[in-house]
């Protein structure tokens, strides 16, 4: 396999050449452990970063950190399906390969793995992974499927690709804890790092499904992170934790939001509820609900 850098050494008039080198595109387990192993025998590390595509700044600056921990960089884009109910938005979930690999190269990716669903649950394959306990609150209630799906694909990903380090990001902050915990329960070799929420300039963290949201329902959108926001200030005040979560969802339906799923405020290692009382130590605040038919998640310390 070539070498997948290129020399953007300056121009032969002496301007600096800005076209990016493209990623070695990988379409098969068998490609990306071939591509890997050689990389490992040149004695180069591996920063890894999962996604499923749609990718925005939020998901750069992830591989922002697997570049500054690593001498090559891999991206995945796998819409993986079992993380879907059969309800959810497996089918419109945004695709955009084309547009994610130019941005990778813009941003000195290396690698992309981007598999069809065969490659990943090839016919026959039944086993799946779940991590009791810290998978079960919140996302797991609401969406009991989702962390059984999320760890099996996880733990094939970073099972085939071998990484030295993967970054995964805090806008998932149950799903970051399910995986810290999957890694350590299997011994899988990979050390996982947190990237922090990139946020819009009005507050409202990076997500692929923003791109759902109308115009009108986009500016009702920042009454989620505000809403998480007045209840740090509120607990921080030494306010109730019951009554803090009931006015911060009070909060979201004023705005316009349709349902809440939950405003909890947890352990932020295990996500066991904390309260009722005052704030005693460390905690997330997260947040799940609806608005215009998409579903929004965030969190933030306390
Ligand atoms: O966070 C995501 O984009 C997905 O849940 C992940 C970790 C790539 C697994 O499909």
């Amino acid at each position: 396999m070539s070498d997948p850098v290129q020399d953007l050494s300056a121009a032969p008039d002496g301007q600096a050449q800005h076209a990016a080198a493209a990623p070695v595109l990988l379409r098969t387990r068998a490609d990306l452990r071939a591509a890997m192993q050689a990389e490992r025998a040149a004695g180069r590390t591996l920063g890894f970063v999962p996604t499923m595509g749609a990718l925005h700044d939020g998901h750069l600056s992830l591989l922002r950190i697997a570049a500054q921990h690593a001498d090559r960089t891999l991206v995945s884009i796998f819409v993986n399906p079992t993380q879907f109910a059969p309800t959810e938005d497996l089918a419109r979930y945004p695709r955009s390969e084309v547009q994610d690999i130019s941005a990778l190269a813009e941003a000195g990716c290396h690698f992309v793995f981007a598999p069809p669903v065969e490659e990943m649950y090839p016919a026959g394959s039944v086993t799946r992974v779940r991590v009791p306990g810290v998978s079960e609150p919140l996302e797991g209630e609401f969406r009991p499927h989702f962390f059984e799906g999320v760890a099996t694909v996880v733990a094939k990903l970073l099972t085939v690709a071998g990484a030295d380090v993967a970054v995964f990001g805090e806008k998932d902050w149950q799903q970051l804890q399910v995986i810290r915990r999957l890694v350590e329960d299997l011994c899988i070799p990979t050390r996982i790092l947190a990237g922090p929420t990139l946020r819009e300039p009005d507050g409202l963290a990076m997500s692929s499904r923003n791109a759902y949201l109308t115009a009108v329902a986009r500016q009702q959108a920042i009454a989620l992170p505000r809403a998480l926001d007045g209840l740090a200030a509120f607990l921080a005040a030494g306010g109730d934790i019951a009554d803090g979560t009931a006015r911060a969802a009070a909060a979201l339906l004023e705005a316009g939001f349709a349902s809440v799923d939950y405003i909890a405020v947890a352990d932020p290692a295990t996500l066991a509820p904390l309260g009722p009382g005052p704030l005693a130590g460390p905690a997330r605040l997260l947040a799940a609900a609806w608005l215009d038919g998409t579903r929004l998640i965030d969190n933030r310390a306390a």
